[in-house]
C-alpha cells in the first residue's frame, strides 16, 4: 500500500492504499482462498450427498456471491473508513440513518467467531507439514492416517499449542501490517496451490476412483436436498467468497478510484471457484479409492490426502509442500479475518495497530479454547448443531455472513442512490450494470430470505397452505 492519495478529490483513506490494481486482486484472493476451499468445501458437500449441493453452491457462489462481493467492496471504497463507520457514513448520506453501523459490528463479530475456530484447524495443518516431513505418512493406509488425525485432535494440548502458534503468527503479520510481504506472498502461493493441486489431480485420477469422484461432485440427486442443504450451500458460498462481513469492504477501502470493481470481483470469484472445485476433485477420488466415509466430517482432509502423499513418488516433499501452501493460504485469510476488527478498534480506540492486533488476537485465542476442546474433553458437550466450533460455524457461515450480506445488498440496491452507485461501478446502463442491479435488488435478498424461511420449514407450511386462508 501507498501513503499517497487516489487524486480523485474523494474520501481518502486512513489506512493508505494498495499499491496497483492487481495488490487488490491478491490480497482479496488471499482473503477468499484459504481453508474454506481446501478443508471446509469438500467436507461439507461430502455431508451433504455431493454433486446437488455443488451445484446449487456454483448457483449461490455466481448469482448470489459475486453481486454481493462487487457491493462490498464499492461500500468500502465510497466509504474509505473501518466497515463499522463506513457503514454509519454512507447510512447516514444516502438517507438510510446512522444504524447501518450494526453491519459492520456484525462483520467485526463474526470475524472473532471464525477466527476463533479457524485458527484450530490451520493448527492442524501446520501440525501435518511437519508430520509429512517426518515421514509419517509414507506408505501408510487408511485406518493409520486415521489413528494419526484421531491422536492429534483428541489431544487438547497439541491442539492447542498448533492453535497458540497460528495466532502468534497472524498477529505478528497483523500488527506490522506488512501488506508488501503478503502482496507477494499471494502471488507465490496461489498459483503453486493450483500448480500442486493439479499434480495431485493426476495422482487420483490415475490412482484413485476417479469417475465415482466425478460423479459424486457432479450428479445431482435432488431426493437429498433439503432446506439444510440449501442453507448450508449458501452459507458455504459466504464463507469461501469471505463476504457478509466487512472483510472486503475493509480491503475495498484501500482501493484506488479509477480500479475496476466488477473486473476485479469476478477474478476473485473464479479463482476461488477453481480451488474449491480442484479440490473436490483430489478428495473425492481418494475417499472412494479407499473406503473413507465422505461425511467424515472436518477430518477428511486430513484423513484422506496423507494417502496420495504417502503412496506417490516425492510424496514427503509434496505433502510438506501442499500442508505448507495451505498454511500459507490459511494465514492470508485469518489476516483478513482480523482486518474489520483492528481498523475498527484503531479508528475508534485511537490506539495503535500493533497493540489493537494483540488485544484482539487475545480475545480470539482464548475463545478458540471452546474449538480446541470440541474434539477432546468437550467432545460430548452437545447443544443445538453439535459442539462449540460446529455452533461457530453454523452461527457464522449460515447465519451471520447472509444476514450481513442481505443487509449489504439491500443498501446497495434499495438505500443507496443510483448516483452514488455509477460513480463506484462506473459501467454506466450497460448490460453489466443492469444485470447487477437486478440480482442486487430483487434476486440476491429474495434468495437469502426464502433459503431462511426454507431451512426454519416455514416455505413448505407457507406453500402448504391453501391461496386465501
Ligand atoms: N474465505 C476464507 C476461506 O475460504 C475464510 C474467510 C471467511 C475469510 C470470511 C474472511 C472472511 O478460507
Amino acid at each position: 500500500m501507498s501513503d499517497t492519495e487516489a487524486g480523485d478529490g474523494r474520501r481518502s483513506s486512513l489506512h493508505g492504499f494498495w499499491s496497483s490494481k492487481l495488490a487488490f486482486i491478491l490480497a482479496v484472493t488471499g482473503s477468499a482462498v484459504g481453508l474454506g476451499n481446501i478443508w471446509k468445501f469438500p467436507y461439507v458437500a461430502g455431508e451433504n450427498g455431493g454433486g446437488a449441493f455443488v451445484l446449487i453452491y456454483l448457483l449461490c457462489v455466481f448469482g448470489i456471491g459475486l453481486p454481493i462481493m462487487m457491493s462490498e467492496t464499492m461500500l468500502g471504497r465510497r466509504g474509505r473508513r473501518n466497515p463499522v463507520a463506513s457503514m454509519m457514513l454512507l447510512g447516514e448520506e444516502e438517507g438510510g440513518g446512522r444504524w447501518w453501523g450494526v453491519v459492520g459490528l456484525s462483520g467485526v463479530a463474526a470475524g472473532f467467531l471464525i477466527l476463533s475456530f479457524y485458527s484450530v484447524i490451520a493448527g492442524w495443518v501446520l501440525a501435518y507439514v511437519m508430520q509429512s516431513m517426518a515421514g509419517s505418512f509414507v506408505a501408510a493406509d487408511a485406518a493409520t492416517v486415521k489413528s494419526l488425525f484421531n491422536a492429534l485432535a483428541g489431544n487438547w494440548q497439541a491442539t492447542a499449542g498448533w492453535h497458540t502458534i497460528f495466532m502468534v503468527i497472524t498477529v505478528v503479520v497483523v500488527a506490522r501490517g506488512v501488506e508488501r510481504g503478503l502482496e507477494q506472498a499471494v502471488t507465490l502461493m496461489v498459483p503453486a496451490l493450483i500448480g500442486i493441486l493439479l499434480i495431485l489431480l493426476g495422482f487420483s485420477a490415475a490412482t484413485g476412483e476417479f469417475e465415482m469422484g466425478v460423479r459424486f461432485m457432479f450428479e445431482p440427486d435432488w431426493s437429498k436436498v433439503s432446506g439444510e442443504t440449501v442453507l448450508a450451500a449458501l452459507g458455504q458460498a459466504f464463507f469461501t467468497l469471505s463476504i457478509g462481513m466487512g472483510c472486503v469492504m475493509a480491503y475495498g477501502a484501500y482501493l484506488p478510484q479509477e480500479t475496476s470493481i466488477p473486473a476485479t470481483a469476478t477474478a476473485v470469484v473464479c479463482a476461488d471457484t477453481s480451488v474449491a472445485v480442484l479440490s473436490g476433485l483430489v478428495i473425492f477420488p481418494i475417499v472412494f479409492a479407499n473406503g473413507i466415509d465422505p461425511m467424515a466430517g472436518p477430518g477428511l482432509i486430513f484423513e484422506a490426502l496423507p494417502l496420495s502423499f504417502g503412496n506417490m513418488p516425492g510424496g514427503v516433499f509434496f505433502g510438506t509442500l501442499f500442508f505448507l501452501l495451505v498454511g500459507f493460504a490459511a494465514l492470508t485469510s485469518a489476516i483478513s479475518l482480523m482486518e474489520p476488527a483492528v481498523a475498527w478498534w484503531v479508528e475508534s480506540f485511537a490506539t495503535t495497530r500493533a497493540r489493537a492486533s494483540i488485544i484482539i488476537g487475545l480475545i480470539i485465542w482464548a475463545l478458540g479454547f471452546l474449538s480446541v476442546f470440541s474434539f477432546s474433553l468437550l467432545a460430548d458437550f452437545r447443544f443445538l448443531n453439535g459442539t462449540f466450533m460446529d455452533n461457530f460455524d453454523f452461527l457464522t457461515s449460515n447465519v451471520m455472513l447472509p444476514l450481513g450480506g442481505l443487509l449489504i445488498t439491500v443498501f446497495c440496491g434499495w438505500v443507496m442512490s443510483e448516483n452514488s452507485v455509477n460513480d463506484e461501478l462506473n459501467i454506466g446502463q450497460s448490460a453489466l450494470y443492469r444485470t447487477w442491479r437486478f440480482l442486487t435488488r430483487f434476486v440476491a435478498p429474495v434468495a437469502v430470505v426464502l433459503v431462511f424461511l426454507h431451512a426454519v420449514g416455514w416455505l413448505d407450511w407457507l406453500m402448504a397452505r391453501p391461496i386465501g386462508s
